[in-house]
C-alpha cells in the first residue's frame, strides 16, 4: 500500500515537505499544492517557486496543475519538464467558489464534455505521466457516473478520490459507499483520500476497499506528524518522536528564514500550520493562543521547543 502526502495550499509547501522528508519520514509520493494557470498565464508566478529543484532535494513532489485548458496545461508541463518532473497531477477537486465558478477544480466535474475535450487534447501530446485528483462531483456524487467511461478512456497514471462533493467544501461526511461503487469501475489505480486520521481509520478503509492502491493523508499529518509511521505500523518511542519533531521544527524555521524577511510574515505563515498542528500537543488550546500571540522568532522558538519537551516526553 502506497502512502501519499496530500497537497494543502499554504501548508504543505516546499518548506514543510523538505523539513518533513528530511527529519520525519518519506512518503511514497508527495504533491505540490495547485499551481493555477489560466489563459496560459500563471496566476501567481511565485507559486512556481514551490517546484524549483533546489527546493525539493529530499523528495521530489508531483506538481499539481489547476486549470481547464490544454494550452495552459502545456505551459505548465513545459516548466515541469524543465525542472525534471515526470508526472503532472490535474486538480479536479478544489471547492473554492473563485475556482469552481471558472469551471476549474471541482467546478469542472459537472461538465464531462469539457473534461473529455481537455483530456483528449492533453493526451494527444503529453510528455509526462498524468494523474487526476478529484471529488465525486460538484453538487452530487451521481455526477461521477458520467466520468467513469471518460476516465477509463485514457491511460491515467492514477486517480486520487476525495469522496466529498465540491459544495461540501471540507465539511460533512465523506460518501464512502459511493467511493466503493465508483472506484471498482475505474481502470486506473485508485487512491483514497479524506479524513484518515489514525491507524484505525486506515485499517477500516483498507478492509472495506482492499483493491485500492494508495492512501493519501492530509490534515491528519499536520495534526499528528507521526501518522505516516503509525499507518505503516512502524512504532517510534517517545524519545525518537521528540528528537524528530525538534529537528523538523528547527529545519522548518531555517527554511522560513530563507523565504521570509521579518518575523511578522514568518510567524503568520506558521500560525496556519499550528491551527492543525497544536492538537499533537498537551494543552493544545493554550499552546495555539501562545503561538498566535508571538511577536518574535525568539519567543516562537522558546514556546515550540518547550512544548515538544513537555508533550512528547509524556506520550
Ligand atoms: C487548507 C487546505 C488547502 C488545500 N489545498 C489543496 C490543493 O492545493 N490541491 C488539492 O488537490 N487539494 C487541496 N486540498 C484538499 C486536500 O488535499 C485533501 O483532499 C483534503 O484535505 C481531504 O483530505 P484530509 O481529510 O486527509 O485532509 C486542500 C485542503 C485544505 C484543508
Amino acid at each position: 500500500m502506497k502512502i501519499y502526502l496530500a497537497p494543502l495550499q499554504g501548508l504543505t509547501d516546499w518548506l514543510f515537505r523538505e523539513a518533513y522528508s528530511k527529519h520525519i519520514g518519506l512518503f511514497d509520493k508527495t504533491f505540490t499544492p495547485f499551481v493555477r494557470v489560466q489563459n496560459e498565464e500563471f496566476y501567481r508566478p511565485n507559486q512556481c517557486n514551490d517546484l524549483l529543484p533546489g527546493h525539493n532535494c529530499f523528495q521530489r513532489p508531483v506538481p499539481q496543475f489547476l486549470g481547464n485548458d490544454a494550452v495552459s496545461f502545456f505551459r505548465f508541463e513545459e516548466l515541469c519538464l524543465r525542472y525534471g518532473y515526470t508526472e503532472v497531477n490535474i486538480n479536479m477537486g478544489c471547492p473554492y467558489p473563485m475556482v469552481t465558478g471558472r469551471r476549474m477544480g471541482a467546478g469542472l466535474l459537472p461538465y464531462p464534455d469539457e473534461i473529455a475535450r481537455l483530456l483528449n487534447e492533453i493526451f494527444s501530446s503529453a510528455r509526462t505521466k498524468i494523474s487526476i485528483k478529484c471529488r465525486l462531483g460538484m453538487e452530487t456524487a451521481a455526477e461521477f457516473e458520467a466520468l467513469i467511461p471518460l476516465f477509463n478512456a485514457f491511460p491515467l497514471e492514477e486517480i486520487i478520490i476525495h469522496p466529498r462533493v465540491g459544495k461540501q467544501q471540507y465539511k460533512g461526511d465523506v460518501d464512502f459507499e459511493a467511493f466503493l461503487r465508483y472506484a471498482s469501475a475505474l481502470k486506473a489505480p485508485v487512491c483514497y483520500n479524506g479524513d484518515v486520521n489514525s491507524y484505525e481509520d486506515a485499517a477500516r478503509i483498507l478492509q472495506k476497499a482492499p483493491e485500492i492502491q494508495g492512501l493519501m493523508l492530509g490534515r491528519g499529518v499536520l495534526a499528528n506528524p507521526f501518522l505516516l509511521s503509525e499507518v505503516r505500523n512502524e512504532l517510534l518511542t517517545a524519545e525518537e518522536k521528540a528528537t524528530k519533531l525538534k529537528n523538523f521544527h528547527a529545519e522548518l524555521i531555517a527554511y522560513c528564514q530563507q523565504k521570509y524577511s521579518g518575523d511578522h510574515h514568518f510567524l503568520k505563515h506558521l500560525e496556519e500550520l499550528w491551527g492543525y498542528h497544536a492538537t499533537a500537543f498537551e494543552n493544545s488550546h493554550k499552546l495555539l493562543k501562545q503561538i498566535k500571540k508571538c511577536k518574535s522568532l525568539a519567543q516562537y522558538k522558546a514556546i515550540v521547543f518547550q512544548a515538544i519537551e513537555t508533550s512528547m516526553r509524556a506520550v
